[in-house]
């Protein structure tokens, strides 16, 4: 926190997670408590990344809040719900003798957010956006305890946001939500090989949100009932071993079988719900081939409420399969970069792997690709010239 002229303002920024047994369903719409567990890999901040500022001042009139430059709407239920939940843990930590916060307390804060990846792209935008305001608000009150239960009340996936490398939430049990909480697997160092690739497929907006779409299948699929009461658990478990032991082949299989039970669960809720379309049904098809011609899970899909896929493999399998991600889904000539990110080596590709795995070639569907690895939970920017805000407690203008 950086205190000047009574302006006190903090930057943090926060990751996006990519579920590999997936949260569908609440049993409290309030409070944000899953009817299962779910677990995720918490995907590297140089890649995606929201930035937020958080300024508390005398001289501010209201909260106010700025989402990429454009001024939003603070009265939104939610982060509100996490603006009541920091404060009322702050003035606990007052109560409990503790002065440092006092002035940002009394005051009215004012928040700029920032991504530095389309919002609009359907990269998880409200987790690490939830995971980045939650931290920003902490360490301007001075709060060090973890909070991942209180970013689960902007949004659920957010929680697990809160730290990085392979994350559970565990659903809990009380009816008040406090052990539904985010609890760290292990942290991003431990399966140094693991890489990701992001395949935008559509800039559109999702037509059903989450937040929506889940309430519908929790009041109509019998499926959904029976993987939150069944399947998850012992998936869970089973997922938790694969990333312990590093096992690819079996953290892989169950990754693509439980997206694939998601997405059966939207199409058993009434009415249906999709997320997938043709070129994700394609990119399905095509890593099944891909692994078929070697033999073993080589690259593993995973797909959230939207069209865009996230490819786990190895590190040494990556430059050939997106090779074969070039070959399947030429790039537009647009001057845009296709692959973007990490680093990605050539190359060749022999003829009889093409013949059998690239088979009708869908020019221009995937947009681009984002290479991208396992990284760190939220993090506190120390250099001020990164705020978001100036002296004034308003949004810099941005270059
Ligand atoms: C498909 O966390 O966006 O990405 O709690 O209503 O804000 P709310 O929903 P949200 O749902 C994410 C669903 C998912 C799977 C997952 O991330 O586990």
């Amino acid at each position: 926190m950086a205190a000047e002229r009574g302006l006190a303002m903090a930057t943090c920024t926060a990751p996006v997670n990519i579920a590999v047994i997936k949260y569908w369903g609440k049993r409290d719409t309030d409070l944000i408590l899953p009817i299962n567990s779910s677990l995720s890999v918490t995907l590297h901040q140089d890649q995606l990344r929201t930035t937020t500022t958080a300024a508390a001042s005398r001289d501010f009139t209201e909260d106010r809040l700025w989402l990429n430059g454009k001024e939003a709407d603070v009265g939104h239920p939610r982060v509100q719900a996490c603006l009541r939940e920091v404060r009322r843990l702050a003035r606990k930590r007052r109560g409990a003798g503790e002065d440092a916060a006092a002035l940002s307390l009394s005051c009215k804060v004012h928040i700029a957010s920032e991504n530095n990846f389309p919002t609009a792209a359907g990269l998880a935008s409200s987790a690490a956006g939830y995971a980045c305001l939650v931290s920003a608000l902490a360490r301007l009150y001075g709060l060090e305890e973890e909070l991942s239960e209180v970013a689960r009340r902007g949004s659920g996936s957010a929680c697990r946001s809160m730290f990085g490398g392979f994350v559970q939430w565990q659903r809990g049990e009380r009816p008040d939500g406090s052990d539904s909480l985010a609890l760290q697997v292990a942290p991003e160092t431990h399966w140094p090989e693991l890489r990701v690739l992001v395949l935008v497929v559509s800039g559109e907006k999702k037509p059903v949100g989450s937040t929506a779409g889940m309430q519908t299948s929790v009041e109509t699929s019998p499926l959904l009932k029976h993987r939150a009461e069944v399947v998850v658990p012992e998936r869970l478990a089973q997922m938790m071993r694969h990333i312990q032991e590093r096992d690819f082949e079996g953290f892989g299989q169950l990754a693509m079988r439980d997206s694939n039970q998601f997405h059966a669960t939207c199409l058993d809720t009434f009415p249906p719900i999709f997320y997938l379309t043709d070129v994700s049904r394609h990119i399905i098809a095509l890593a099944h081939r891909y692994n078929a011609h070697h033999g073993h899970t080589k690259v593993a899909y995973t797909f959230d409420a939207g069209p865009n896929a996230v490819v786990f493999a190895l590190a040494d399998a990556v430059a050939e399969f997106v090779e074969v991600l070039r070959r399947s889904f030429p790039p537009a000539a647009n001057g845009d970069e296709f692959v973007r990110g990490l680093p990605v080596g050539s190359a060749a590709l022999p003829q009889e792997l093409l013949a059998a795995v690239v088979t009708e070639p869908l020019p221009g569907a995937v947009r681009y690709i984002l290479h991208t690895k396992p990284g760190p939970g939220p993090q506190l920017v120390d250099d001020p010239s990164q705020h978001l805000l100036g002296a004034d407690g308003l949004p810099r203008s941005r270059a």
